[in-house]
């Protein structure tokens, strides 16, 4: 079998201990390249220095995830095309937004058979209805994507506290045990389920669910409301998920990307905390 190659577009604090994970996994594993390429959104730091030099240089991203080291293996690169060139096994984590843009400059680039795997919480919604990410990517690209969702707070991640995740698949199952392999860490818990559609709405809709758990922690409402809102919200977002693809399963919302991530989105998350900054407020300023 031919080695993969592994490239991560995206290098915020989610991304960067993502490609922290893949790197130290990729060393152990001989059926791939130790080198883990990482797109980085260039950016200038107030010392003048660039992002990528800087990740370069100490091996850190002092920006997005400063004190920790990401590993010898990772290799920051601010030029989109030749990070993912040699790559046949490509994970997308930035901020959904700028997914679409980033897919159209890859069009015609790509390994000819490289996967592609969405660990991104969000989706686009478009004039003629909802769109989910990892559709995006294969419709732009032409490529397989799978997705990787959880309770997954990256700044525990990030100093090895244990968690759980689930990938979700369409059809090809030993893609997604390669995938598996690439992120399983004793810490880092993967697994599969063939519901590609339910663990990415999982992934995005407890989003909404953490902002309405936030307004709860700040208008001082307790831990009673708050968890009536996680329960109803786990309920809406099921019946939310069915709606849109009538082929998603109720077990995948006990899975790590169903209620775990809810639960530790509305404990721990940053929309969370965004919610309650607004209703401490009184609804006037974001201060976070
Ligand atoms: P982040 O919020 O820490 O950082 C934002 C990133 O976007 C930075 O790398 C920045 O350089 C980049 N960026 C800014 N402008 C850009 C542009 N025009 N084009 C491309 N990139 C640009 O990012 P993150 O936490 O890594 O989040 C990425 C995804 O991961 C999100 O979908 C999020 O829901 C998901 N996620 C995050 C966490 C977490 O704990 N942070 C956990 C699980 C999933
Ligand atoms: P926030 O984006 O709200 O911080 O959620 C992080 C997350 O997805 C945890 O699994």
């Amino acid at each position: 079998h031919a080695k993969n190659r592994v490239a991560v577009i995206g290098s915020g604090n989610w991304g960067c201990v993502a490609s922290r994970l893949i790197a130290s996994n990729t060393t152990k594993l001989p059926s791939f390249y130790d080198e883990v390429r990482m797109w980085v959104f260039e950016e200038v730091l107030l010392t003048g220095n660039k992002l990528s030099e800087s990740i370069n240089q100490v091996n850190e991203n002092c920006k997005y995830l400063p004190g920790i080291k990401l590993g010898a293996n990772v290799i920051a690169d601010p030029d989109l095309e030749n990070a993912v060139k040699d790559a046949n096994m490509l994970v997308f984590v930035t901020p959904h937004q700028f997914v679409e843009g980033i897919c159209k400059k890859l069009v015609g680039k790509l390994r000819l058979g490289a996967q592609a795997i969405s660990l991104i919480k969000g989706m686009e919604v478009k004039t003629e209805g909802p769109c989910m990410i990892s559709k995006l990517i294969t419709d732009i690209l032409g490529i397989n994507c799978c997705v990787l969702m959880g309770a997954n707070i990256a700044s525990e991640i990030a100093v090895e506290k244990f968690s759980e995740a689930t990938i979700g698949y369409k059809k090809d199952k030993e893609v997604a045990i390669r995938w598996a392999k690439l992120f399983t860490m004793p810490y880092f818990l993967v697994s599969i389920v063939e519901d590609i559609e339910g663990v990415e709405l999982c992934g995005t809709l407890k989003n909404v669910v953490a902002i309405a758990a936030g307004l709860v922690d700040g208008l001082d409402m307790g831990n009673n409301t708050k968890a009536a809102i996680m329960r109803i919200g786990l309920r809406e977002m099921c019946a939310f998920s069915k709606l849109l693809f009538p082929s998603v399963r109720d077990n995948t919302f006990f899975e790590s990307c169903g209620v775990a991530d809810l639960i530790t989105t509305c404990l721990g998350g940053r929309n969370r905390r965004v919610a309650e900054a607004f209703a401490r407020n009184g609804g006037k300023r974001f201060l976070v």
